[in-house]
């Protein structure tokens, strides 16, 4: 199966179809392309949401600003680098810094944070993910240590792009910031939502093109999950199985892709993880926010937090990757291998 090769209508069939026989050989033809590249480790990486505020309105997230009911927070340098010591102890060796667009977070107080991480880990990979920044505060955010960036593209196709953004937010521009994150050097993510409202098959077709035109590093794939207080509130939830769908044919398009099985899936199965795993998925995020920030960085519905102390979450992820049949590999920073 060589989806790099398909047919948009071969393309579309796939995205489609409701044939369990057929989505199980997809699932198992990405299971072997993974499996040929990274053989059967998982990759942790650990998660610091460090900011709930967010100067965009996109009309899915819950912490959009327009979003009087969330309640915000952001974590100071201080807990920011209390997170990666805890982090550290348990073993990860990447960090995932994520939040909303929030001001606050100017390019000299955010390397100069990157620089405190980076000194007191020198050999851990750090992940931004902060959204649409100018290529100077790339750049600067690069020479101080950032070593990966995620950005969703959230949507290949320009008219769905902006059924569900807020007019001054531009497809365009978020694919530049993508293809400047590329060439400056970062190990660069995209990806979308499954199950969008007003989403089609042709959007998740365009999403897949993208992917294919662009050969990201990571790939994040979640299905939409209605969030509260949002004009989507009402919209119904994405499935599991198109988001497996289009994992297995992300990774079959990008065989070395670092493909996560996302948060969001846990939502609408309680084994979204290890299904995820099963369709190509080789990273796990798992949690490392202090609790009250779990709670609270609520972009959907139901998000799962649990006042657990990381170390107990980290435990329970590590048993079910596991008893999945994978290799939970904590000491690998799992880079991105070379195209
Ligand atoms: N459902 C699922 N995913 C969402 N995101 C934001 N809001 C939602 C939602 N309601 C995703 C976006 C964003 C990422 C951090 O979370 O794709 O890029």
């Amino acid at each position: 199966m060589n989806p790099k090769i398909w047919s948009d209508e071969e393309l579309l069939h796939y995205i489609t179809t409701e044939d369990r026989a057929e989505m199980e050989e997809l699932f198992a033809a990405a299971r072997k392309v993974r499996k040929e590249h990274y053989g059967l480790d998982v990759y942790f990486r650990g998660l610091i949401e460090c900011t709930n505020y967010c100067k965009n309105d996109c009309y899915y997230c819950g912490i959009r600003r327009s979003n009087a009911g969330a309640n915000r927070y952001r974590l100071g340098s201080e807990e920011i680098l209390e997170c990666c010591r805890t982090g550290d102890t348990l073993g990860f060796r990447t960090f995932v810094l994520q939040g909303g667009e929030d001001p606050w977070f100017t390019d000299d107080r955010l390397c100069e944070i990157i620089r405190t991480i980076r000194t007191e880990f020198p050999d851990h990979a750090i992940t931004l993910s902060m959204g649409e920044r100018s290529r100077k505060s790339y750049k600067a955010l690069f020479y101080a240590g950032v070593n990966r960036y995620l950005l969703r593209h959230e949507s290949g196709d320009d008219t769905h792009y902006s059924a569900i953004h807020p007019p001054e937010m531009k497809l365009s521009s978020r694919k530049k910031c993508l293809y400047t994150l590329k060439e400056l050097g970062f190990q660069t993510g995209a990806g979308f939502m499954t199950g969008a409202p007003f989403q089609t098959a042709e959007c998740l077709l365009a999403d897949l093109r993208f992917l294919q035109e662009m050969e990201p590093h990571m790939a994040g794939i979640g299905p939409f999950v209605p969030a509260a207080h949002t004009p989507f509130a009402d919209h119904p939830a994405g499935s599991t199985d198109l988001t497996l769908r289009m994992a297995a044919l992300t990774r079959l398009i990008l065989p070395r892709v670092l493909l996560p099985a996302t948060t969001a899936l846990g939502v609408l199965s309680r084994d979204g993880m290890e299904q995820a795993l099963l369709a190509g998925a080789n990273v796990v995020m798992p949690n490392l926010s202090p609790g009250y920030a779990k709670k609270r960085y609520s972009i959907y519905n139901n998000k799962p937090y649990t006042d657990d102390e990381a170390a107990e979450g980290l435990h329970s992820m590590i048993l079910r990757v596991k008893a999945a049949g994978f290799v939970p590999n904590m000491g690998a920073r799992g880079d991105a291998k070379p195209a």
